[in-house]
């Protein structure tokens, strides 16, 4: 028998052109998904992804950074914000902004972040470029549960993909992305179902620990 759970409740955060969110809503408008996008928040009012959860007629939300005093104020009051509508998973899809220790743990085990490397490879901004400099022959992206540290929290998943020759960033960058959609979408469905969840001794898949992240294969 097929165990069914209610879908789960995300909120999206992104800062600008909103792609993964995309994927996250085709997802689910196609069945693959079982979660609800209750609101898309932005620290940009002129992110394009805005637009297009909009269109859709998804609770849209600015936060912009300038109107609160530091960090510290504007974590609480984007915390207020998500809270409103009692996510089951907070995503962060392109969402640019480093977040206080009090806002991680308020949300641990229901924060998660997409970055475009092969974690603990390459933290931080500019990674295809870094990648490219570096020489390496593979590249990817990394689905992490958040914690204090900077792209540092546990992975759940990765997928990888060649670095070709000629490869400039932006040529990198949307290989990887078309790889980021894919890996998202089946972390938070993984999620959905519960299959995957963080403890305090680390990262639980079908009820074991994850010893390393698992691998998506290329399409
Ligand atoms: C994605 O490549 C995502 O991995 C990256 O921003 C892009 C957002 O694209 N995130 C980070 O670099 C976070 N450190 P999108 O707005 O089209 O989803």
């Amino acid at each position: 028998m097929t165990e069914t759970h209610a879908p789960l409740k995300l909120v999206v955060l992104i800062s600008g052109r909103g792609s993964n969110l995309e994927a996250i809503l085709e997802a689910i408008d196609t069945g693959k998904l079982p979660a609800v996008v209750s609101a898309v928040i932005s620290n940009r009012a002129d992110a394009p992804g805005l637009a297009y959860a909009s269109e859709r007629a998804i609770d849209t939300l600015v936060l912009d950074a300038a109107d609160y005093p530091d960090r510290d104020a504007y974590d609480h009051a984007l915390q207020g914000m998500i809270d409103l509508f009692n996510p089951g998973l907070v995503v962060l899809a392109g969402f640019m902004r480093i977040l206080s220790p009090a806002f991680v743990h308020h949300y641990t085990g229901r924060l998660i972040n997409i970055h475009p490397s092969l974690l603990p490879e390459f933290r931080g901004l500019n990674t295809h470029q870094r990648a490219i400099e570096a020489g390496t022959a593979e590249h990817g992206a990394s689905v992490h549960f958040v914690t204090e540290e900077l792209d540092g929290g546990p992975v759940i998943a990765q997928v990888r993909v060649p670095v070709l020759p000629g490869d400039d960033a932006d040529t990198l960058a949307q290989r990887v992305l078309e790889q980021e959609h894919r890996l998202y979408v089946t972390v938070i469905q993984w999620i959905a179902e519960g299959r995957v969840t963080l403890e305090d001794d680390g990262v639980y898949f079908d009820g074991e620990v994850l010893n390393a992240p698992k691998r998506l294969e290329t399409t």
